[in-house]
């Protein structure tokens, strides 16, 4: 693990145990699931999202979550025991080299994990990777309303507090446009508010990869 994934880990694990909100749009809500599908959630967290769409999948399809903190993602696994949900899978894994094959989703969620990363072009090239040709993806994240100084994103733990790896909303549209993904639509925006030491904004997007 590198000092960034590393800080991020070691946030969430902590977090992990507690019953506060970690998203800040409403990606799952907008997404359109379909029985049978293959779902993956990025940063799936305590697994709020990637049950339901395991549920909505059904027993024919699949939804994978995939995260860095091992204590969330144990949360996770632990409530779909108990909820007897069998058609779900965890894969640890840091969002910028995800361990899933090429082209298994139809739809592609997350809410507030990528502005943790400092690569998030990378990031949105997996997304284009994993998503079946006509594949959908809605993506809930901040975005930077100038773009962040580098002793904070030199800093892993302000990275780690969902603030200092955001970038501005030029940079964020035009890495999903460089990944090769189309028809993206900003679907949901909030009025720019104060996080860490920056101002920021949230959104969510929603986009497809092209059918050809
Ligand atoms: C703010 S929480 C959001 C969790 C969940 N999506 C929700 O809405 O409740 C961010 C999650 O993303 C994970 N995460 C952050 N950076 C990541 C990375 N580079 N790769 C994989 N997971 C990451 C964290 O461990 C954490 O569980």
């Amino acid at each position: 693990m590198d000092r960034y994934t590393d800080s991020i880990s070691s946030r969430y694990d902590k977090l992990s145990g507690q019953n506060c909100c970690l998203s800040c749009g409403s990606a799952y809500s907008l997404a359109t699931i379909l029985p049978g599908n293959v779902c993956i959630d990025l940063g799936c967290g305590k697994g709020h999202d990637v049950l339901r769409m395991a549920l909505l999948t059904g027993e024919k399809g699949f939804a994978y979550g995939v995260d860095v903190s091992d204590g969330m993602m144990e949360t996770a696994r632990q409530q779909a025991e108990i909820m007897n949900i069998q058609n779900i899978g965890f894969v640890r894994s840091n969002l910028e080299c995800i361990d899933l094959q090429d082209g298994i989703a139809n739809v592609i969620i997350s809410n507030c994990t990528i502005n943790h990363s400092l690569n998030q072009d990378k990031v949105w090239k997996e997304v284009a990777r994993l998503l079946k040709k006509g594949g959908q993806f809605v993506v809930s994240d901040i975005y930077a309303l100038q773009p962040v100084a580098e002793h904070f994103r030199s800093d892993p733990e302000k990275v780690a507090e969902c603030w200092a790896g955001a970038v501005t909303r030029e940079v964020y549209l035009d890495n999903v446009t460089n990944a090769g993904l189309s028809n993206t639509e900003v679907i949901e925006e909030s009025e720019p508010y104060e996080k860490g030491e920056i101002r920021v904004a949230s959104f969510t997007i929603r986009g497809q990869k092209p059918l050809s």
